[in-house]
């Protein structure tokens, strides 16, 4: 195990850094730890249960997939309502934020919003999906029921953010505004261990993410920037290669080693496009920058946007510094 480094002992590490931390935050990790340990048990179960059960292939999958969202939903809820440093949460799987009763959680410092599966589409074909959480310090009194108000905070005041990625291996990536580190997990110790430490994204890249389908009902600005994408220039190494995998985890996490832009822009069928600030946008914005790359709505900063609802939706565009400005330029 010599040079080795857990997620957990990581995190206890960097908690002594800060003289007055009490732990909880750490433990907080700790339980998102557990929780996708859980969730990528289930995940990787998905196709064997498909094998087992299937006669309608179609129904099954169906089924298995709802369940799968759920699942997750339920085992973050699960932990994080255990370790009792969280007073509420919000998920993409609840229409509400759900505020934890007991004298424990109540008196919980922090909130949670996560998705529990992201691109949980791609369940049924075998593809990468993820899970993404955003963490927030409460703003209502300690001691008591937790707030709508604690959810609808500005991306810029997030304590910690992170996802996880159940791909070809399973890897946490998270940042508590000092870099970005990643973990990936080694199943046959069960621990996540340090693989990427402080990831930077390449200031250019060569690679676009984009859902092309949508082209029609994009605006001039996204039409133009594709198009100059696509054209042949060797000094700026153009073409780009187009990549999207419909998992914004999978899409984000290959543009972040490998340099790149993601896009999901407004339309005129979705005004506000498609993902959500709380719980997709925002988490990875704080990484994105942190990493040293963008993240804008086309017209802010995505971290400044003053949060209205919890399920609200912004033009997301993360990615390499000098291909998100390029992108901007074109507004
Ligand atoms: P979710 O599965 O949590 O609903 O999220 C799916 C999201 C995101 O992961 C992905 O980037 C995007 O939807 C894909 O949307 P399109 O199919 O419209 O391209
Ligand atoms: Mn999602
Ligand atoms: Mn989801």
């Amino acid at each position: 195990m010599s040079g080795v480094k857990t997620l957990s002992e990581f995190i206890y590490e960097r908690q002594e850094d800060f003289p007055f931390a009490t732990g909880d935050l750490s433990n907080l990790l700790n339980d998102i730890v557990i929780a996708s340990k859980i969730v990528n048990r289930e995940v990787n179960k998905a196709g064997l249960a498909d094998i087992l059960g299937a006669t309608n292939q179609e129904n099954i999958q169906g089924e298995t997939q709802q369940k799968l969202d759920v699942l997750a939903d339920e085992q973050f809820i699960a932990a994080l309502k255990n370790g009792g440093e969280v007073c509420a949460i919000a998920s993409e799987e609840n229409d509400d934020y759900v505020a934890f009763n007991d004298q424990k959680s109540m008196a919980g410092k922090y909130v949670v919003a996560f998705d529990p599966l992201d691109g949980s589409s791609n369940i049924d074909v075998n593809v990468s999906i993820g899970t993404i959480f955003s963490i927030y310090r409460r703003l209502s009194e300690a001691g008591k029921q937790a707030e709508e108000k604690d959810f609808l905070q500005k991306g810029e005041r997030q304590i910690a953010a992170g996802y996880v990625i159940y791909g070809s291996s399973t890897m946490l990536v998270y940042t508590t505004g000092r870099g970005v580190n990643g973990f990936t997990l080694d199943p046959s110790i069960g621990e996540f261990c340090l693989s990427h430490p402080d990831l930077k994204i390449p200031k250019n890249g060569k690679i676009y993410s984009m859902n092309e389908g949508n082209m029609a009902y994009c605006s001039e600005s996204i039409q133009q920037y594709i198009t100059y994408c696509k054209e042949v220039d060797k000094e700026t190494k153009r073409p780009y290669s187009a990549r999207y995998i419909g998992s914004m985890v999978a899409d984000f996490h290959r543009n972040m080693i490998k340099g790149g832009i993601f896009i999901y822009p407004e339309t005129s069928k979705a005004p506000n496009g498609k993902l959500r600030l709380l719980y997709e946008c925002n988490p990875m914005a704080f990484l994105m920058e942190q990493a040293g790359g963008l993240a804008s709505t086309g017209d802010k900063r995505i971290m400044e946007v003053e949060p209205t609802e919890l399920h609200q939706r912004v033009p997301t565009i993360l990615g390499s510094k000098n291909m998100v400005n390029k992108l901007l330029s074109f507004y």
